[in-house]
């Protein structure tokens, strides 16, 4: 599947998938030289020098563009698992733990420690096909924590086989130690613009910031100020936006032109309209309502309706979203979300490179981009989303190098 075209993927073109059976392509400097029927590739002169990896008539895809992961974080919240299946809401633990239970954690954990949990994640990311992650602080919500996870991106980034794309969250939660004292959320929104954006900008640390904008997190308007800061400082916005009220996020995104907003359930219909009409990438996040156990999925099918450019990721962190695997998140869209296998892979692929604004680059295989693939132990795409819960990928590679090998088929 080469996911070719023009453009990010809009209502029917979200299907086309650009098979090529019995498909070849050669690499050079880890870039896609040529792609096509295995005759055309194997005729070309310079194939006859290449090193050849025989596939087997498998599925072969671009490697799938996580673009929404918190991949930094001390440990799980199981714990609140086991509460949220008791009946409490997602809310009610937030305001006791959550996020700042997180937070508590990581500013603890050294960072060798958080760098060998995940380092193991990436792996585990590469394991289920997943070639780039994009990576969110948002953890450590004071000067030091937020710069020793970003540091950290920066870090794995360097010496380890997959992509990341560092994201600042200092808006995510307003730290404990300015709750409950006058103008409390003023001060720590004055931190983040004037002292922490202005370093990690310096540093080079994130392309991009994020808000949360929702309940008990930052208002519409709080978040403008800061995406408004960020791109001041060069990094573009993105949004965690209508997930558990509806705060006009969507609506925000859509007017700084973010490069994604996210979440989405509680959209209404003009927000689809935005969004229909937008740049702004609509990416679902499933594996959220599945976790949290909500029946309040997104509406996908009237966003991909509307035209709005959907796309699929993982969420991973340790409150509403453990997992890292873009397949399961796949079998969610299909069942819950009522989005097709194809639909499905073109919104965790192309689109979610468009999300990245690495849509050049990577997110599908054809001349020029890097040779990102991923290759699945199936008959037919549809199985891929199709054995929920089971792992199928056989191989995964990352600008041409084999980053995860063959393995015995599980079935
Ligand atoms: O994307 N919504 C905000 N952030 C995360 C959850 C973070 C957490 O609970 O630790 C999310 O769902
Ligand atoms: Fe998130």
């Amino acid at each position: 599947m080469t996911l070719r075209g023009r453009g990010p993927r809009r209502g029917n073109s979200l299907s086309n998938l650009g098979i090529i059976e019995d498909g070849a392509l050669l690499v050079r400097d880890g870039v896609i030289a040529a792609i096509g029927t295995r005759a055309h590739v194997e005729a070309l002169p310079e194939a006859r020098a290449a090193e050849k990896l025989e596939l087997g008539g498998r599925v072969a895809l671009p490697g799938f563009v996580d673009s929404h992961t918190h991949l930094i974080h001390a440990a799980s919240r199981a714990e609140e698992y086991e509460l949220k299946i008791e009946g409490a809401s997602y809310e009610e633990i937030a305001r006791k733990g959550g996020i700042l239970n997180s937070v508590k954690k990581l500013r603890a954990a050294t960072s060798e420690a958080l760098k060998k949990r995940a380092t193991e994640a990436l792996k585990k990311f590469a394991g289920y096909g997943t070639t780039t992650v994009e990576a969110k602080s948002g953890y450590g919500l004071d000067v030091a924590s937020e710069l020793k996870i970003l540091k950290l991106h920066k870090e794995l980034a360097a010496e380890q086989t997959l992509e990341i794309v560092s994201t600042f969250l200092g808006a995510h939660v307003v730290p404990a130690e300015f709750r409950g004292k006058a103008a409390g959320a003023e001060k720590y929104i004055a931190l983040l613009t004037e002292k922490l954006i202005p370093e990690v900008a310096s540093q080079k640390l994130a392309e991009f910031c994020d808000v949360f904008c929702d309940r008990g997190a930052f208002t519409r308007a709080q978040s403008k100020e800061i995406l408004e800061a960020g791109k001041k400082f060069g990094m573009a916005p993105r949004l965690h936006a209508e997930q558990l009220s509806r705060t006009g996020a969507a609506k925000l995104a859509v007017e700084l032109g973010a490069a994604s907003c996210d979440h989405l359930e509680q959209v209404n219909k003009s927000d689809i309209r935005a969004l229909g009409k937008s740049k702004t990438v609509a990416t679902l996040l499933p594996g959220c309502d599945f976790h949290l156990g909500s029946q309040e999925y997104a509406p996908a099918r009237e966003l991909i309706d509307a035209g709005a450019i959907v796309a699929l990721a993982t969420d991973y962190n340790p409150g509403t979203s453990p997992t890292l695997s873009m397949p399961m998140i796949l079998s969610l869209a299909c069942t819950q979300l009522r989005m097709t296998p194809a639909e499905a892979i073109a919104a965790a692929t192309i689109n979610a490179a468009h999300a990245l604004r690495r849509e050049k680059n990577i997110g599908s295989l054809e001349v020029g981009k890097q040779a990102d693939i991923a290759v699945f132990e199936v008959a037919d795409y549809r199985e891929i989303p199709y054995y929920f819960g089971v792992d199928h990928c056989w191989m995964t590679v990352k600008r041409g190098r084999v980053i995860h090998v063959p393995k015995e088929s599980p079935i």
